[in-house]
């Protein structure tokens, strides 16, 4: 039997899981679920990753240690995911003992390579990421996926990977095999990036304790750059056998279920490893979008979160699975609100779906008392049409779910039920029951259930719970996922005979007047009203710093400031007690500064006009009362204020032009 091994991302563990990892949980899921019921031998990989800085951060701030901390978070995935029906064969935790072995492996064979040496790396490091950003790459300073955060500033000794080495190689692997990233336009983002040039990435970190421990033979002092040690947990669920040059039962994968954020890693960093380690590539990296809230992504950092099961409190698992493939098509991104959820589940479920069982039903108890009839061999035309489309849309749908697009196949697979609900019109039953026209009749009604049938087993990866009731509610034996997909065209021939359960109805209509949703949809209202002002605040400084200390400064602030506002301002004289330039910056300038009664740590981004030795000595004037910011991450204990041209090509430091005491206020 064919293998498919699928894996999600797995997520970190710093805050409760949101709306966005479950979406990923969920489309996984449904590949994994079609997977099996396609006839594959199946397994599902998804977990926790744990080794990251927030988390070691967090734990401390609850008085818990790293591992007590994420018992308690992993914990909680864990049982989100079951609630929401993830199929999965195994929940990795990268604080399980084989996966530490195997990171610690890993590390072994692409250092005997001689993929790995020792270097300092300096630059800036985005926490919530968990990523070394280039300069480049950081969009006013800040991280382009976590715009509220400073970037931290990191210098330390550190192993590389060579990766600058496996330009060519990926390349190569990338055009020679169309499907290894999907969708096509994020192949098209990484072939662009990788062709920019590759430069080698850190893979330990020296400055904390929480992570996996680096081989003790290489280095003692070292633990695993977390996403070095993440990805690796593909290998470890495969059944890697460490030291034995034995891949694992499930490697290669087949599918890496990602989000689009983390390309990168998964379709160059990781393939280089496996490169470097001699290790067989996975077949497919699936970049899917983003789930969105009123346009804005959500982010745990950024405080913009749905909690996936307080929205299921009411309605249950499937409405949930159901519109989030509808409202976030294949690998684009997609909003969510409660509206549209109460919206579809009472148009698709509880309209299309509920109701073409719940009649179909209630006909069979009228007409048959409740028993499915044996085929009675009259067929009018329309009675052909609809098996025939039952069997084509099975086609197409096994097609569509085979190429990952999971909304295509239930936009097909709902093409049935809307065909039966019309067929129930143009056949009106009703009537051939009062004509006595008994034989179409029958074909009408087992032409319904049949339609209802391979709907159940189709949607069973969808919507598993719903499919099992119907299937039941039918009277079928068994479980709807228990068919293969390809025995669809055959489920005919299990109808004839079976009994009707009496079932508790199938979708209830939501009262959307009086439901909760609409309450939570006030509630992501107001979040993205924060966010929005959050935005505009953010916006609003940054145009203040962007025009501080230009000719036209204090015009462009429209509007002039009263005594009381330019009092806030705490202006002092200040000597310059020593200064240097900063390690790796052309701009900046670390000080010390005395002010009479303290001394303070300044940094000034005025290397290009002053040279450090020239600044000891003078009097300066500066802002003493400044929040501390950190600035390539030296902390910075005010402001001095300067002059500058417009262009920012001339600047000139405020001095007092003769001496006053250190510290005397400037009014
Ligand atoms: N720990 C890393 C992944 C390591 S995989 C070897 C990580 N964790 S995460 O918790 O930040 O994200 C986990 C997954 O959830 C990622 O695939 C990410 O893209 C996905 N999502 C997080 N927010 C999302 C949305 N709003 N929408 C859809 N998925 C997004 O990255």
């Amino acid at each position: 039997m064919a293998q498919y091994y699928i894996t999600t991302a797995i997520d970190y563990v710093n805050g409760d899981p949101h709306l966005g990892h479950a979406y990923e949980k969920i489309g996984a899921d449904i590949i994994a679920r079609f997977k099996r019921l396609a006839g594959y031998d199946t397994y599902f990989l998804t977990g926790t990753d744990e080794h990251s800085i927030n988390v070691a951060r967090q734990a401390e701030a609850e008085g818990l240690s790293a591992k007590e901390f994420c018992n308690i978070m992993a914990g909680r995935f864990r049982s989100a995911w079951d609630n929401l029906g993830i199929s999965y064969d195994r929940f990795i935790r990268t604080t399980d003992d084989d996966h530490i072995k195997t990171v610690q492996d890993i590390i072994r064979r692409t250092n005997e390579r001689g993929y790995i040496y020792k270097d300092i790396y300096s630059g800036y490091y985005c926490v919530s990421c968990e990523r070394f950003i280039e300069e480049k790459d950081l969009i006013e300073g800040k991280c382009p996926f976590h715009p509220s955060q400073e970037p931290e500033w990191v210098e330390e000794s550190n192993y590389f990977f060579a990766l600058s080495k496996f330009q060519d190689p990926l390349l190569r692997h990338i055009n020679e095999n169309p499907e290894f990233i999907l969708p096509a336009a994020r192949r098209n983002e990484v072939i662009n990036r990788i062709k920019g040039g590759l430069q080698d990435v850190s893979v330990s970190r020296s400055t904390m304790t929480w992570g996996v421990p680096f081989p003790r033979e290489i280095d003692e002092d070292q633990v695993v750059y977390v996403w070095f040690d993440a990805l690796i947990n593909y290998l470890t669920g495969a059944g890697y056998k460490p030291g034995a040059n034995e891949f694992g039962k499930w490697w290669p994968a087949n599918l890496h279920y990602i989000g689009k954020d983390i390309t990168w890693f998964h379709c160059v960093i990781w393939p280089a490893v496996l490169m470097a380690s001699d290790i067989p590539l996975p077949k497919t990296i699936f970049g899917h979008g983003f789930v969105t809230i009123k346009g804005l992504k959500m982010s745990k950092s950024e405080g913009i979160v749905v909690d996936p099961l307080k929205v299921i409190d009411s309605l249950g698992a499937d409405p949930l699975r159901f519109y989030l493939m509808k409202a976030v098509p294949h690998g684009q991104d997609g909003d969510f609100s409660f509206e549209g959820l109460a919206e579809t589940y009472n148009a698709d479920l509880a309209n299309d779906l509920g109701n073409l069982i719940n009649r179909t039903a209630a006909m069979i108890k009228k007409y048959f008392k409740g028993e499915v009839p044996l085929p009675s061999g009259l067929y009018e035309p329309e009675d052909e049409k609809i098996r025939i489309l039952g069997d084509e849309i099975s086609q197409i749908a096994h097609e569509k779910m085979e190429k990952l697009d999971s909304s295509g196949a239930l936009h097909e697979i709902w093409g049935l039920i809307t065909a039966a609900n019309k067929y129930i019109e143009d056949s009106a039953p009703w009537a051939l029951a009062k004509e006595g026209n008994n034989k179409r009749l029958v074909t009408v009604i087992l032409n319904l259930v049949e339609s209802i049938a391979k709907a159940a087993v189709m949607l069973s990866p969808f919507i598993p719970d719903s499919s099992e009731k119907i299937w039941d509610v039918l009277g079928l034996k068994g479980k709807a996922e228990d068919i293969r997909w390809d025995k669809v065209i055959d489920i005919r021939g299990l109808l004839p005979g079976i009994n009707l359960k009496e079932a508790e109805l199938l979708f209830p209509r939501l009262d959307m007047e009086n439901s909760d949703f609409t309450k939570g949809e006030f509630r992501l209202a107001e979040l993205a009203r924060k966010e929005k002002k959050k935005e505009k605040k953010q916006k609003a400084d940054q145009l203040i710093r962007d025009i501080k200390g230009e000719e036209e400064g204090v015009l462009k602030m429209d509007g002039l400031i009263s005594i009381d506002d330019f009092s806030k301002l705490d202006l002092r004289v200040a000597e310059v007690a020593s200064a240097e330039r900063i390690k790796g910056t052309d701009k900046l300038i670390k000080m010390e500064i005395d002010l009479g009664t303290e001394k303070r740590q300044l940094v000034a981004g005025i290397a290009e006009f002053y040279a450090p030795e020239d600044l000891v000595g003078k009097y300066i004037v500066v802002v003493a009362n400044l929040k501390p910011v950190k600035i390539r991450g030296v902390e910075s204990q005010g402001m001095l204020l300067a002059g500058s041209t417009k262009d920012l090509k001339e600047l000139a430091i405020i001095t007092v032009d003769r001496p006053l005491p250190k510290g005397s206020k400037v009014r």
